[in-house]
């Protein structure tokens, strides 16, 4: 059966398609109206309560204590920015890997100019995984502050070995922080386990909420200087910023729309369970990755064990650029897939993919098994064309 085009492959971006009770949320929440936080009658209380309730999914979700540590944003890079630029000041050292995302890369670059030292620990050029001890090498230093990794790499899909940093951090006095744009949502998470100090993550991505939403998670006695000032709802007499979460880092109205519907797409993921989502993903990964094993010049990147990596697939097709599979696959086919370089340049300068990147295909929790035969036969049609 030939699977509804168009067919989309890029669920690393942003997740695609939703939860339909989030398509419903979202437009019920702006038909609603109401401010959270702006008023008291029952219109602003009903919506402060649904972001109270989506707060608390969150910390349910990744057993991360009390849900005021959980501070909405606009998406990852504005958590990684707050968390970044909140905590880190001249004379601090921080070390990460080479395998992260700009949302990380460029604060630090920034971070640096600001006399902040930046260490970059290398990742292994095929499997895209940091060697733990070379991590922890590379924090021993009188001044490092905080180690950020990546939990998952949106170029290989490459799981990094995090288990035990936590702990390992807090013996050493460093702070421990993890991007988990491309793992939340994708892989059990339990903050109290990992010991995290600091989490971001996408609300549009394996969370399966709208764009324009993501958080910023703190443990308990992290305390961020606010990027940004302004009105709470709480406290107005005050010309001082409130001292307390999630206030003190969220000034301004949030997206109570995107909020209703990252609230329902949680629900959706609670009801689920997060073991059953990461299994169905490990299950069209596996698909994939065995499907592209069998079509002619292509070379697959990242690790060949699916229990070591989550369905970001980069690919090349031998005597292609990049960009033309995937202007083929679009234009003819109907099959959205991602190309290029992905925000992680020195991810691609470390698998010798830079500069034109590799092809990426990332599959979601509603993405169907013919949708995949499909994609995986109209490539098998360009590698044959070059023949
Ligand atoms: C690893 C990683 N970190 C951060 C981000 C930034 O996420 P957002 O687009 O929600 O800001 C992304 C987005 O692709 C990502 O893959």
């Amino acid at each position: 059966m030939e699977p509804v085009k168009p067919i989309y492959l890029d669920n690393a971006a942003t997740s695609h398609p939703k939860p339909e009770s989030v398509y419903l949320a979202v437009a019920a929440a702006l038909r609603v109206g109401g401010s959270p936080g702006r008023g008291s009658h029952h219109l602003a209380t009903t919506a402060d309560r649904l972001i109270f309730e989506t707060r608390e999914l969150l910390a349910e979700l990744f057993n991360g204590g009390h849900s005021e540590q959980f501070i909405f944003t606009a998406n990852a890079t504005a958590a990684i920015n707050q968390a970044l630029f909140g905590l880190l000041q001249s004379g601090d050292r921080v070390v990460t890997t080479m395998v992260e995302h700009n949302a990380v890369v460029r604060p630090l670059r920034e971070l640096e100019k600001r006399g902040i030292e930046v260490v970059k620990v290398p990742v292994d050029s095929v499997t895209g995984i940091v060697n733990k001890s070379a991590l922890q090498k590379a924090c021993l230093h009188q001044t490092t502050r905080l180690l950020v990794v990546n939990h998952c790499s949106n170029v290989l899909g490459t799981i990094q070995p995090i288990e035990g940093l936590g702990r390992w951090c807090h013996e050493h006095d460093i702070l421990f922080m993890v991007d988990g744009a491309q793992s939340a949502g994708h892989l059990p998470i339990d903050f109290q386990h990992l010991d995290v100090d600091l989490f971001t993550a996408s609300g549009h991505k394996g969370l399966l909420g709208p764009q324009g939403t993501g958080f910023l998670y703190l443990k308990e006695g992290v305390e961020l200087t606010p990027l940004i000032y302004g009105g709470t709802g709480t406290n107005s007499r005050s010309d001082l910023q409130p001292e307390h979460l999630p206030e003190r880092l969220e000034s301004g109205t949030l997206n109570l729309p995107g909020l209703a519907g990252l609230h329902a797409a949680l629900q959706f993921l609670q009801h689920t369970g997060i073991e059953q989502v990461h299994s169905r993903e490990t299950q069209l990964t596996a698909k994939i990755l065995d499907g592209l094993q069998k079509i002619d010049r292509v070379k697959i990147y990242g690790s060949d064990n699916v229990m070591l990596r989550l369905g970001v697939i980069s690919f090349n097709l031998e005597g292609y650029d990049p960009a033309e599979v995937a202007f083929i696959l679009d234009q003819e086919e109907q099959i959205a897939v991602r190309v290029g370089l992905h925000c992680a340049p020195a991810a691609h300068r470390t698998i010798g993919t830079y500069p034109n990147g590799t092809i990426r295909v990332s599959p979601g929790y509603f993405t169907t098994e013919t949708e995949i035969e499909c994609f995986l036969r109209a490539l098998q049609k360009v590698s044959a064309r070059s023949s």
